[in-house]
């Protein structure tokens, strides 16, 4: 996460270490439309509001922390990648960046399918009622419960990831009387330029099948033999938070080779690809996120032009971002607690939440950027970093950002850009209780996850 260092707050500016920095905004009220969903925006009063509603009022009826999801955004991004991609494209939104059954509903009503990657996924899809042709199961040790519950919802694919899994699919469809139309997740070895706990790829790790080695080309073969399982595609997932998409051609180019193959070895040309999810999202103004109809002309292209040069039918295309389409609808709401202003250094700013609701700044050393969101301010900006209120000092929300020096505990901060990965990588450390997710339409908001409870806590505590 290299970035030009420009150390130049008016405060403790002879310390800012390299790499995290850019100069404090000219204006710390302003919002910027890359980080934040767009119905957000700053009132006459200097407050912010979202989907025409502010936050102070939100926070005075759901408490804080909350994760604020704008509904409004949210089905606007699935409409783009859905037009994006066409009729003749399927998109699988990635439930494992946010779900819930509203979310789910909202995806199905704007015309998306739904990739699931567990059981308590799968649960949450069909109860919020996804027809089960339009859910996808992954997973690289998916359980035999598991699959044995998604062949009998009869979901519209399961994708295969290692050779056990392809007899024991095979085996659980065959005992309910079921052909079950599967894909094979295939490891292209694409470095993809990303934190390394999240790039999927490369040879030395646990997913897929490798192309390299001849594991995919022999996962297709035992697939073929099997009288319960249809082979309708080949699967590849290079990674997360990606931006560039030349690791999406290669992959692309590497999958439809193996199509190839396949054509030539059995003498059938499978009719699905997926290329996964991955597509980067701004978590700070710095980031430069691809638009949906740039990645769909992009893939579109590559796959078109591969199957061209190989005398291949041009297979169905799927996606499956998660990120791109959670990530940016929702904003965290914080309340101030402590201030810790150190001489030389910088100002601790103690939020209600932290690493318990946020882990991705502790675990991927990843950027967010942060406001005051309760008032406008003209004070000078002060190098900041925002903490929960977790016991450890990793317990970080916001490495680096610029508050104004006027900033007082009882104030709200947002931080944006937390729709993915943050409440569904939620954790009740130090018996934390999960904050709700609040969706926000049209002037009104409504719990769409609730608050956890320390009932709820006890309640499993049976000992
Ligand atoms: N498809 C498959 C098979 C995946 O494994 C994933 C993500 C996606 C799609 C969606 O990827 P997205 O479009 O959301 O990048 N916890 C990490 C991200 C882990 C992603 C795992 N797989 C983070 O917070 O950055």
């Amino acid at each position: 996460m290299s970035r030009s260092a420009h150390p130049a707050g008016p405060r403790h500016a002879d310390v800012l270490p390299e790499g995290h920095y850019t100069a404090p905004p000219a204006d710390l009220n302003s919002l910027d439309p890359r980080v934040w969903s767009q119905t957000v925006e700053r009132t006459a009063d200097g407050a912010v509001s979202v989907g025409g509603l502010d936050v102070r009022r939100i926070a005075e009826e759901f408490g804080t922390p909350a994760y604020v999801m704008d509904e409004t955004d949210f089905r606007a991004r699935c409409r783009a990648w859905r037009d994006a991609f066409g009729q003749d494209a399927d998109v699988f939104y990635a439930g494992k960046a946010f779900l819930s059954r509203a979310v789910v509903r909202w995806l199905y009503e704007e015309g998306l399918n739904l990739d699931v990657c567990s059981g308590g996924e799968l649960a949450t899809a069909l109860a919020a009622g996804m027809p089960a042709e339009r859910i996808a199961l992954h997973g690289n040790n998916k359980s035999n419960d598991e699959i044995h519950r998604a062949v009998e919802a009869g979901v519209g694919r399961i994708v295969l990831d290692s050779f056990q899994e392809i007899a024991r699919v095979a085996h659980i469809a065959q005992r309910l009387g079921r052909r079950q139309p599967v894909q094979i997740r295939v490891t292209v070895g694409v470095e993809a330029h990303t934190h390394e706990f999240i790039a999927t790829a490369h040879e030395d790790q646990k997913f897929g099948l490798g192309l390299a080695d001849g594991s995919a080309a022999e996962a297709v073969r035992r697939v073929l033999m099997l009288d319960s399982l249809e082979l309708v595609g080949i699967h590849s997932h290079i990674g997360s938070q990606i931006f560039d998409m030349a690791g999406f051609e290669v992959s692309a180019r590497r999958v439809v080779g193996l199509l190839t193959q396949v054509r030539d070895e059995h003498g059938i040309e499978l009719p699905e690809i997926d290329l996964g999810g991955g597509l980067g999202i701004a978590y700070t103004p710095e980031d430069d996120p691809r638009e949906p109809h740039e990645i769909a002309k992009s893939l579109g292209d590559i796959v078109t032009r591969e199957c061209e040069a190989a005398g291949l039918a041009v297979p169905r295309l799927s996606v499956e971002p998660g990120r791109a389409i959670a990530g940016p609808t929702a904003f965290t709401l914080y309340e101030v607690g402590t201030l810790k202003e150190l001489e030389g250094l910088r100002t601790y700013v103690s939020v209600d939440g932290g690493m318990s609701d946020n882990i991705r700044t502790a675990l991927y050393d990843a950027e967010y950027s942060v406001a005051l969101v309760s008032r406008a301010s003209e004070a000078e900006p002060m190098l900041s970093r925002v903490v929960g209120k977790h016991c450890e000092s990793g317990d970080i929300v916001v490495r680096d950002a610029f508050l104004p020096t006027d900033l007082a505990p009882g104030d709200l901060l947002a931080v944006p850009a937390t729709g993915a990965y943050c409440r569904s990588m939620a954790s009740n450390y130090n018996h934390a209780l999960r904050p709700p997710v609040i969706a926000v339409r049209d002037g009104e908001a409504r719990t769409i996850l609730r608050r956890e409870t320390e009932e709820d806590l006890l309640r499993l505590d049976v000992g």
